[in-house]
């Protein structure tokens, strides 16, 4: 079963029900086998985290909202979290809240999309929190576009530009949407698309 078809069995924002994501994780990530360790920066009701788990039966899946009873509220009639699946109440941009959940393998930051947070989430966590050959998802790079996540110096889509200049490596994927876009939430930003990007571990500022 394809990533997708799972995420849209969810009906996580990150399949071709919106942004698209998918097809393009599962060029990147490991294969279903994957036995490791998975932090989602952003639980919020839950879908992507069920998505995961379904993916990786045999990982260890680690979900962060900054929201407190996130992980009391995901325990209801719709779904039993299993045991490998860990839900805390952290920030994903505080060093002291990340550092004792160690590494990981698979790390996505779908948190609060402001610039300063995205880029202080990856300053912590892809430096020191992400085995070698492990990958690290920036998602909804379109909020670099979208003057309401501006609370940094730059936005993050400059941040990483910076970051290849001095040769970190990373592939970005851009989803074009036709019909129901982002435009509907922010109407002022007509014809944005869906972006993300990938970057694989190791790599030195
Ligand atoms: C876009 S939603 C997550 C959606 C979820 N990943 C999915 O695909 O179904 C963003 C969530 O990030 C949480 N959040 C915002 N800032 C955060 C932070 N600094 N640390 C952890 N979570 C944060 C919000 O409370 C919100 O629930």
């Amino acid at each position: 079963m394809l990533l997708n078809d799972i995420g849209l069995k969810y009906d996580a924002d990150k399949s071709s029900r919106f942004h698209n994501y998918l097809d393009f994780y599962q060029k990147h990530l490991p294969d279903r086998e994957f036995s490791g360790r998975l932090l989602e920066i952003g639980v919020m009701d839950g879908l992507s985290m069920r998505m995961w788990a379904e993916y990786y039966p045999k990982a260890e899946i680690v979900g962060i909202d900054i929201k407190p009873d996130m992980a009391s509220y995901m325990h209801n009639e719709h779904w039993q979290v299993p045991e490998r699946v860990k839900l805390l109440t952290l920030d994903g941009t505080k060093k002291a809240d990340m550092q004792p959940l160690g590494m990981f393998d698979i790390i996505i930051d779908d948190g609060s999309h402001y610039w300063a947070e995205q880029q202080k989430s990856f300053e912590i966590l892809y430096y020191s929190q992400l085995n070698k050959g492990g990958v690290y998802i920036l998602e909804d790079l379109w909020t670099s576009h979208i003057e309401f996540y501006n609370n940094a110096k730059i936005n993050t889509l400059d941040y990483l530009k910076k970051l290849e200049k001095k040769g970190m490596k990373m592939t970005y994927f851009r989803y074009k949407h036709k019909g129901l876009g982002i435009q509907t939430v922010f109407p002022e930003y007509k014809g944005l698309d869906s972006e993300t990007v990938v970057i694989k571990a190791g790599q030195l500022k």
